[in-house]
């Protein structure tokens, strides 16, 4: 251990501008916008539109308001960790297109595929980067265009996503805040209840997978509602006993953004006051990897040096986990 701790020291977000409401969902799938919002909690998500436009583009301009916030050269960033679950391509990394698009020409990156737990998962393995003392300016991206892979004739699951990115940037930090703890699970035996089929190695792109829609988000959604209601309160509920935290001392959960229903389970069973709840579900859907850091901008302006978040997400996998961060700065 050398001691140093990562901390969290900006955030920023990016939402294109393109506004999909349950209204005009509605003209494309029968469905309406009471029972969206009921069940979800949506109301509109964004839609990254326009030819040759991918997640690299989200991504990008998440990390060029972070480095104007921070007040730094895209030059000093030294590693860009990308969650995402809809890379630009398959290869090269959705990581080095964004660190090209910044200029962050001295960065080294990766992309990291742990569908919507991506972010949680690239955030701790960047801050072991920091905490090593190898690296001082890690950014984490967490970037989707969900709109890319959703089947817009399947109702069941295109109200669910929306097109996003956020960013935070990692540096040591220089008091007893930051990245504390974390609690990452994943489970494989879970990957026929949410998955995309077709377009990697075990059925490459063909007439046939493009005619059965294999190139969609498969989800079923009961079995994943279950499991995710399970997990993310398990692993919730675990990082705060070994850190021993009670609901009391938690300022703000940080949850993923699937479903209004599965946050406030996790809330009951954290025994968290629901107003210390982070929800953007109803402006940007489930943005997958998106999702926490989007959160983390939305509310950035609340935030207060040393309050106690638990960031909890669960996505397809299965994969799952609870961080426990101390925040390092007031706005
Ligand atoms: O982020 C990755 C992890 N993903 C998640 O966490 C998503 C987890 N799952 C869910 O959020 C929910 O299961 C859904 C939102 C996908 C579905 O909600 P549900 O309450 O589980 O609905 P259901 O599948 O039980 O369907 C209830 C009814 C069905 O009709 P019948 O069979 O009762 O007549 C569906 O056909 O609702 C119907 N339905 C709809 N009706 C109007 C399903 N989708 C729609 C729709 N509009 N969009």
């Amino acid at each position: 251990m050398t001691g140093i701790r990562s901390a969290i020291t900006a955030v920023h977000g990016y939402v294109p501008d393109y506004v999909l409401t349950n209204d005009e969902l509605a003209t494309m799938v029968d469905t309406n916008d009471e029972w969206i919002q009921s069940r979800t909690g949506v109301k509109e998500r964004r839609i990254l539109k326009g030819d040759g436009q991918g997640s690299s583009v989200l991504g990008a301009e998440a990390v060029k308001g972070l480095c104007e916030k921070r007040g730094i050269d895209p030059g000093e960033i030294d590693m860009l960790i990308c969650a995402t679950a809809t890379p630009d391509m398959l290869f090269p990394a959705t990581a080095n297109l964004i660190t090209d698009k910044v200029g962050a020409v001295n960065a080294f990156g990766y992309d990291v595929m742990a569908a919507c737990s991506g972010f949680l998962f690239a955030l701790t393995t960047g801050s072991k980067f920091v905490e090593s003392g190898s690296h001082k300016k890690v950014v984490i991206v967490g970037a989707d265009k969900m709109s890319s892979i959703v089947d817009y004739t399947d109702r069941t699951t295109c109200i669910l996503f929306g097109d996003g990115a956020g960013a935070v940037l990692l540096e040591p930090s220089d008091d007893e805040n930051g990245i504390i703890d974390s609690v990452l699970r994943s489970d494989g035996s879970g990957s026929e209840f949410l998955y995309l089929k077709a377009g990697g190695s075990a059925y490459p792109a063909s007439h046939e997978t493009v005619d059965n829609r294999q190139h969609y988000i498969h989800q079923e959604g009961q079995t994943v509602f279950k499991f995710a209601v399970k997990k993310m309160a398990e692993v919730s509920v675990e990082v705060m006993e070994r850190n021993d935290l009670k609901g009391s001392d938690i300022a703000w959960l940080v949850p993923h953004q699937a479903n209004r229903r599965i946050i406030d389970a996790t809330a009951n069973m954290m025994d968290l006051d629901h107003s210390k709840v982070m929800l953007n579900i109803h402006k940007y859907g489930n943005t997958t990897s998106g999702t926490l850091p989007l959160c983390l901008w939305d509310w950035e302006d609340k935030l207060k040096k040393g309050d106690n978040l638990i960031l909890a997400a669960f996505g397809g996998g299965f994969t799952w986990g609870a961080t426990y961060v101390k925040w390092a700065y007031n706005a």
